[in-house]
């Protein structure tokens, strides 16, 4: 069933997607070359308890993995494009990191990821990143009451294929509220104006991922880590969104402007 949200049930999702985001940053600004997954994944569960927030994915057990989720990120390096296990992997030079994280504040969850290169950046990964982003903000655009689910497939699909990337329509965006994963299910490629309609107060995860060669991926033994079956590089970007009258919101957008020492002066929504 998919349940739709009052304002008053937006605005908590909202209120854990500021803490969701900036925990995202925070990593971000730690990840950096001679640093472990497993060093970032303690940081950020440093976070959740000083914050009094709670993990979704720490010991979340669906039947593909082989055991239980083992920490509070997912940490997928290079070819892997989801659900990498934080380990030992000491971040080298030129690694291109997604880091995957959603958390419960209040008795509300929301989910988001990134996509970034550590030390020196490459063009290639640079540009995959960037056009992973664009569907990202393609599939938020189209998340519009009286249009389709398919609207935002489409909208993500046609980004990631007009760029010559690989297309997976497997793990895509689902609905979040009370838990992690709700309905509906939100492909990463569709038809417009099919599948279920759009309508104020459904809140949705809209993750794009993209392989850089072609569309088949992998499994490892542990069940979790997605990697892109010829090795190429993958990369992840999701917010969670709610569909509102006025249009798409943004609810995993930091809190407050991001400062650049520019002045610039951009506001969440
Ligand atoms: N956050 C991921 C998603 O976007 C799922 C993570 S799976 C977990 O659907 F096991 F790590 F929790
Ligand atoms: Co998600």
């Amino acid at each position: 069933m998919v349940e739709l949200k009052s304002t008053a049930e937006i605005e908590g999702i909202r209120t854990a997607g500021r803490f969701v985001a900036e925990v995202l940053a925070s990593v971000r600004q730690r990840a950096a070359v001679g640093v472990t997954l497993r060093e970032l994944d303690a940081h950020a569960h440093a976070m959740i308890t000083a914050a009094g927030a709670r993990s979704v994915y720490l010991g979340y057990h669906p039947s593909f993995g082989a055991i239980p989720y083992p920490g509070v990120l997912c940490t997928s390096v290079n070819d892997a494009a989801l659900h990498g296990l934080p380990s030992d992997h000491v971040l080298a030079d030129g690694d291109l990191l997604s880091i995957d994280f959603a958390a419960e504040v209040g008795g509300w969850v929301a989910d988001s990821a990134v996509s970034f290169q550590v030390g020196t950046p490459d063009p290639r990964s640079a540009r995959l990143i960037e056009v992973t982003e664009r569907a990202l903000r393609a599939g938020i655009a189209a998340a519009r009451p009286g249009g389709r689910m398919g609207d935002i497939s489409a909208a993500i699909g046609a980004v990631g294929r007009g760029a010559g990337l690989g297309v997976n329509a497997d793990f895509g965006g689902h609905g979040v509220g009370r838990t992690m994963h709700e309905e509906p299910h939100v492909p990463n490629l569709g038809t417009a104006g099919r599948g279920i309609k759009l309508r104020t107060g459904l809140v949705i995860a809209i993750e794009p991922w993209f392989m850089d060669g072609g569309d088949d991926y992998v499994v490892d033994d542990d069940g979790w880590t997605i990697r892109s079956a010829d090795g190429s590089r993958a990369a992840h970007a999701e917010h969670t969104v709610a569909i509102t009258a006025r249009g798409p919101v943004v609810l995993t957008a930091p809190a407050r402007p991001v400062a650049t020492g520019t002045g610039g002066g951009a506001t969440a929504d």
